[in-house]
């Protein structure tokens, strides 16, 4: 076993690596419980290295059978095998070839981390530190080395086997019942890319024709007899494939490109050189059994991990500090493939929802951490909403402050300058300040500062002059290790929205025209004095969501119906909404607690049936501005001192109302998004469908019979998943007869299906009645059910503990007692899963204080168990640290 408490690694200790690796040479004989692994390496001192200095490889759970140099058995006596690794002391002066030869259990390993077992299936998770699991090595992204992979297996067991690059050999191993494989990557790479798979595995097959004309083989590997369901997927590789030519000028390099589906996977999906292995949720689907979001999930995942080809794997990163380099950008470019695909302003209000749904909260608690952190006890705690979404987001700024085309110059640069090596976050950053001409040191902030700027924003208009002054101060709150911080540069995009309703030109006086209307902020405070404004003038702030800031300004509620009805961005016009929405949603909370009557806002129902009177816009869209703000965005605007009932009182009270005051609309708008003829997953028809469910779910809100009958007799009838599931999630908010038949209904049919049973799973896990907790514990013992598989428990215990924010946080305790107990039981299974159930507790401190002490008590009973995993004890020990 590693040290589980060991020290902290930082950033600033980063030295290159004292050998590098040229080749690698692997020869791996599978076997369900002694797979042998014989890798040969050629190793040669850095020249960039301080000096001669001992070959330190690391490994995790493995043991050398036998070391050689140059061929010439080791004597045990001339290396040093530990836990953690093996090193050689008095390694040759120059490049030599060391042999290593380890056995592994694929079988045993359930932390599904280097080689394991799927439904009898091999296969591989390297990153960030799973290749020390199958053989020793700098498990380092900066060492970077050719391979080669033959592999070995019964051909009954494994008919397929698969590696990373070009298929160079195959054939039967003479009398035996085995059969090998040989796989070259010409592509130097770090290890965390290195994969394998073997198996029975059937595929779906494409050609693909790339800009310069040359051909790739694409597969789609799935269970045998799923084949049916990886043609969307295999669809949304080649739309993938020709965006990052058309978009970015990239085209993929090898001969193939072969994706592998996994039922059992830590994440989502990953992104190995020329063999991604991926999440069965992600790569599966029919209209019977995935739901619109899960299409667009799946091309969206994809995507990701296809973009990774360059931004990730041929240019990679120097160490795990600069994850986002690779996990932020290639975020940013699967949004804007998506942009393309689908709807650009719903894609953004999507996205701007999971930013504040996951990053401000951890931006405002005891996780939160810099884009680049500057020192982590687990790498695996830090593939986080901050380094992905916030990641993402910098990497937008910079295209808003630079605009698209000196944008887009500073990604070739750094394609060309970089291609091939491991790069920074400032390597990256000076392409676009060299391309660009500007100096963007201020920039680098972005990636320095934690926390989520606010700005407060302050309008003053002088009539006389026509002028609109903007005081416009920025605040960056502590986090911890950051008791004070610097001014950053801010874009923010600004819309002048003029008195009849149209936007007004942005001129700064004594200035001239804002290029494109972005405002950029450097100062603590300061003042833009805009011209040419009439009185009755309403600056629409952030346009686009133009940086990841929180805006308090001084809008009066008539301004933001005002934008609600005229803003020309689509995105600041449902943010009027939705800030409506919030301030009157936090009126009543306090209301609520102070055991009053809640108000009911004419002005706001007004706003929302305006929107969806008006014809021209989208469905989709629509549905976006119909839906209010979700308990976890009420928590977190409100702050401090949450109560969790109350604010799931309040915003109950609010949909009743909706639902009651625009019930006709909502009823004739059902009745006429009604689509016959057989399902589609695209974008319109989507959108469609959500708009659909989301009348339904607002007409069942008050808890009329009819809109019940109406929900289950859609759930009953439903074509396709994502009308069944909608119903059946309208249902389970009601507690009725009619619920508990759609339950057993929806099992039955899809028993046989884990990836649907997990939808039924997280649905019940998601019910706000204090019932759900011991049908929780039931569904935990229920046959379908397995701690071993992450996609059963992020189903069930993860959609209680993130998603239902009354039961969780129940006022006795018992569902952070729940929690608790599943981390505790994961932990020894799979350290990782456990550590990110155990993130769940991340918001305590925001708790009122009955609720605040429980959550704590579970913390300490965590801190206080002996032998946590170093994955659980970092969370834990992070969460309950001063800030
Ligand atoms: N490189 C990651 C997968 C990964 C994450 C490996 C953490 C090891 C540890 C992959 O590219 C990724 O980011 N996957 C995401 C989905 C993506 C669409 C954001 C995931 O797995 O959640
Ligand atoms: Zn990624």
């Amino acid at each position: 076993m590693r040290t589980e408490h060991a020290r902290p690694i930082r950033l600033s200790d980063y030295r290159p690596p004292d050998w590098l690796v040229d080749t690698v040479d692997l020869d791996i004989a599978l076997h369900p419980t002694r797979t042998r692994v014989r890798s040969r390496l050629r190793l040669r001192p850095n020249p960039q290295a301080v000096g001669p200095a001992a070959v330190v490889l690391d490994g995790d759970d493995i043991t050398p059978l036998s070391v050689r140099i140059d061929g010439v058995p080791m004597a045990d006596s001339a290396y040093l095998a530990t836990p953690d690794g093996l090193t050689i002391p008095q390694p040759p002066a120059g490049p030599f070839v060391l042999e290593i030869e380890t056995e592994i259990d694929p079988s045993a390993n359930t932390k599904l981390m280097g080689l394991y077992r799927s439904s009898g299936n091999y296969c591989t998770q390297c990153e960030a530190e799973g290749f020390r699991r199958i053989t020793f090595f700098p498990d380092r992204p900066d060492v970077m080395a050719v391979y080669t992979t033959r592999l070995e297996a019964d051909r009954d067991e494994a008919p397929v086997l698969l590696g990373n690059g070009n298929l160079i050999e195959q054939g039967d191993v003479p009398g035996t019942t085995r059969h090998f494989a040989v796989w070259h990557d010409p592509f130097p790479k770090p290890c965390y890319l290195f994969a394998l798979v073997g198996g029975r595995l059937g595929a779906r097959t494409a050609t693909f024709t790339t800009m310069s004309g040359r051909t790739v083989a694409l597969g789609v590997y799935v269970e045998s007899g799923k084949e049916e369901r990886a043609g969307y997927a295999l669809e949304a590789l080649e739309r993938s494939m020709r965006w990052d030519e058309q978009a970015f000028g990239r085209e993929y390099d090898l001969d193939v490109f072969n994706i592998v589906a996994v039922a059992d996977f830590n994440m989502g999906a990953m992104e190995n050189k020329g063999l991604n292995i991926f999440n069965d949720k992600y790569i599966l689907a029919s209209p019977e059994t995935a739901t619109d979001a899960d299409y667009a999930h799946i091309e969206a995942v994809i995507a990701h991990e296809y973009f990774h080809n360059w931004t990730g794997n041929r240019i990679t990163c120097r160490d795990w500090f600069q994850l986002c380099l690779k996990e932020g950008l290639t975020v940013f470019r699967d949004q804007e493939f998506s942009s393309d695909m689908r709807s650009r302003p719903v894609k953004r209000i999507a996205d701007v929802r999971v930013l504040r749904g996951h990053q401000f909260v951890e931006d405002a608690g005891p996780l939160a951490h810099p884009v680049r952190p500057d020192t982590y006890r687990e790498i695996n705690n830090f593939y986080t909403a901050t380094v992905y979404e916030k990641g993402a987001e910098v990497v937008r700024m910079l295209e808003t402050l630079l605009g698209r085309e000196r944008f887009r110059a500073g990604m070739d640069l750094y394609f060309a300058r970089h291609d091939g090596h491991a790069a920074t976050v400032e390597e990256f950053v000076a392409c676009f300040a060299e391309a660009a001409g500007t100096d963007l040191s201020q920039f680098m902030l972005w990636y320095a500062q934690a926390g989520t700027p606010e700005l407060a924003v302050t309008r003053r208009h002088d009539a006389q002059a026509g002028t609109l002054s903007l005081e416009i101060a920025q605040v960056l709150p502590p986090t911890p290790g950051q008791p004070s911080k610097s001014p950053m540069v801010i874009p923010l995009a600004l819309g002048l929205v003029g008195p009849d309703g149209d936007d007004l030109p942005i001129r700064l006086a004594g200035h001239g025209p804002v290029d494109r209307g972005v405002l950029v902020l450097t100062r603590a405070a300061e003042t833009f004095v805009l011209e040419g404004v009439p009185a009755g003038t309403v600056p629409s702030l952030n346009r686009g969501f133009s940086a990841p800031v929180k805006i308090n300004a001084d809008l009066t509620s008539d301004d933001l119906r005002f934008l609600a009805a005229h803003d020309s961005d689509p995105f600041n016009r449902w943010q009027a909404v939705q800030t409506l929405a919030s301030e009157l949603l936090i009126e009543n909370v306090a209301v609520i607690r102070a055991g009053g009557a809640v108000r009911h806002d004419g002005g706001f129902v007004h706003a929302l049936a305006a929107v969806l009177a008006d014809e021209r816009l989208a469905p989709a869209y629509v549905a976006q501005v119909l839906s209010i703000p979700s308990e976890g965005d009420i928590a977190r605007d409100i702050g401090r001192d949450v109560d969790p009932e109350a604010i799931y009182l309040a915003r109950q009270a609010l949909r009743r109302a909706l639902g009651n005051d625009l019930a006709p609309t909502l009823r004739i708008l059902y009745d006429r998004l009604r689509q016959d003829g057989p399902y589609s997953p695209d974008a319109a028809s989507a959108g469609r469908r959500a708009l659909r469910n989301v009348c339904l779910d607002l007409l069942a809100a008050p808890g009329h019979p009819a809109a019940i009958t109406l929900a289950a007799a859609q759930c009953a009838e439903a074509d396709n998943m994502t009308d069944r599931m909608a119903a059946l999630a309208t249902l389970a908010l009601h507690d009725t007869p009619q619920r508990e038949a759609a339950l057993a209904d929806f099992f039955e049919r899809f028993r046989t299906d884990p990836l649907v049973i997990d939808k039924w799973f997280a649905l019940q896990a998601m019910i706000p009645d204090p019932g759900t907790l011991d049908r929780v514990r039931g569904l935990a013992a229920h046959p379908a059910f397995s701690l071993a598989n992450p996609n059963r428990v992020r189903a069930l215990i993860g959609s209680f503990a993130q998603a239902n924010h009354t039961q969780f946080n129940r006022a006795d305790g018992e569902g952070y007692r729940l929690v608790v107990d599943t981390v505790l039981a994961l932990d020894g299974v799979n350290p990782q899963v456990a550590a990110r159930l155990a993130t769940a507790f991340r918001s305590w401190r925001a708790l009122e204080p009955t609720r605040r002490a429980a959550a704590r008590a579970g913390l300490e009973r965590l801190a206080g168990t002996a032998s946590l995993s170093r994955d659980v004890a970092d969370i834990v020990e992070r969460s309950l640290g001063e800030r």
